[in-house]
């Protein structure tokens, strides 16, 4: 779909389509762009990673370059979903290696997963990395999945998902209330302060309704 959308349905269903592909995704890079990882260099390895995978005709494995997951003395990090993956200190050198062997040949780069200190182990999968592995990721729980530029990350893990609630379900007063006894109003209150709505809103949705106020802060016009 290209343009904007025109009513809630189309973004409703355009949502669901997006949720629906995100629960088997293929296979795909996330390349940290944190500050830590792009100071070694994560941006030459994510354009290398880009650039391989065109060289090897592969055009089903998307690169995303994503934000930072913590672990940043062991960066560039470069995950490999959903294997889960982990490949740390990666250099722009390592990315033919890794396309041909993970992606063409399925296996792991043993050399550049990382290595218990104590054990000595190389430790493949990232749940199983004892920095993780005792951690309960909330915040970041989406963090491999969304490239910060692309919207449709965000749409795909439930993003606007409020929004939808209330352009379908919420009496504009409820929106209005639920607004101000939140802790978003201020963000509101920068923008657009609905609080000043004060002309009546019912019956249904159409283009220029007021209550499409609520789309300058979520942008849901979006090109896509
Ligand atoms: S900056 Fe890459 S892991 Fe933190």
């Amino acid at each position: 779909m290209a343009g904007r959308f025109t009513n809630v349905d189309e973004f409703i269903k355009f949502t669901d389509e997006l949720v629906e592909k995100a629960k088997s995704p293929n296979t795909y890079f996330s390349v940290c762009g944190g500050t830590g990882c792009i100071a070694n260099n994560s941006n030459g390895v994510l354009a290398a990673l880009k650039e391989e995978l065109d060289k090897a005709g592969i055009t089903d494995v998307e690169v995303k370059n994503t934000g930072c997951p913590g672990f940043c003395e062991q960066g560039p990090l470069v995950s490999i979903i959903p294997q889960g993956w982990l490949y740390t200190k990666v250099k722009v050198d390592d990315v033919p290696e890794i396309v041909s062997e993970s992606i063409q040949n399925g296996n792991v780069v043993k050399r550049l997963t990382y290595e218990d200190p104590g054990s000595g182990d190389k430790i493949a999968n990232s749940e199983e990395v004892p920095f993780y592995n005792k951690q309960t990721r909330i915040l970041l729980a989406n963090q491999e999945k969304i490239d910060p530029t692309r919207i449709e990350d965000y749409i795909a893990i439930g993003g606007y998902r409020a929004l939808i609630k209330a352009l379908t379900q919420m009496k504009p007063e409820e929106i209005v209330s639920e607004v101000s006894e939140s802790t978003v109003t201020l963000l509101f209150q920068l923008a657009s302060p609905l609080s000043q709505i004060t002309e009546p809103l019912s019956g249904p949705l159409q283009v220029n309704d007021t209550r499409l106020t609520l789309l300058k802060l979520a942008p849901l016009a979006v090109s896509v």
